[in-house]
């Protein structure tokens, strides 16, 4: 299986899930073999719209964490759980983004499993309670778990919370930073062995 049949297959499957709605696959990014793989949610509008991971304002505050704690995107592979933009029509009619449902998650995790064994990464970085929910199980919350470094099927998984709870939770600013930093610090030791 290479990335670009992953990526055929997956286009396929997403194009026949909503028969009354198109909607537009955003796929993972970055090399295969990157050592760190970064899992989100699922995109929203921007994403949608560009076609790429976290290019709107959580990925905006991803990308000013990383800066800080000197890690480059470039350097990572970033994707998300589910792979479309999950919307509902809001009261004013406007069409808004929501949480993916089990149901939809619950589809997207083979897929996922396979993007991981694709990449080979040394450590999965999952961003908020979605994708950590999905790899290791319903028990586990991001609040218990950030910042540590677990062993997950013979590769490490380091739990963050999700960038955009920082726009929601300012006080999570430095909470977050410390856990990237303590992140880099372990990934910069790994690197130099
Ligand atoms: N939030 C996510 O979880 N993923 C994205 O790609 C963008 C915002």
């Amino acid at each position: 299986m290479t990335m670009e049949k992953l990526r055929g297959d997956m286009t396929a499957f997403v194009n026949s899930l909503y028969e009354e709605e198109r909607k537009v696959l955003v796929f993972g990014e970055g090399s295969v073999g990157a050592p760190v793989m970064m899992i989100g949610e699922a995109p929203g509008e921007q994403e949608s719209l560009q076609g790429r991971p976290f290019v709107g304002k959580a990925g905006k505050n991803l990308d000013a964490f990383l800066e800080q704690a000197g890690m480059d995107r470039r350097e990572l592979y970033v994707t998300n759980t589910v792979k479309f933009r999950p919307t509902k029509r809001s009261a004013a009619g406007r069409t808004v983004n929501r949480p993916p449902t089990q149901e939809e998650i619950r589809l997207f995790l083979p897929w996922l499993l396979k993007e991981i064994e694709l990449v080979g990464p040394r450590c999965v970085i999952t961003l908020g309670n979605v994708p950590l929910k999905a790899l290791i199980g319903h028990g586990s919350v991001i609040g218990d778990l950030h910042g540590q470094l677990l062993d997950w099927n013979g590769r490490k998984l380091f739990p963050m919370y999700h960038p955009a709870s920082v726009i929601y939770n300012p006080s999570l600013k430095e909470v977050y930073r410390r856990d990237i930093e303590r992140f880099a610090a372990w990934s910069r030791g790994m690197s130099a062995e």
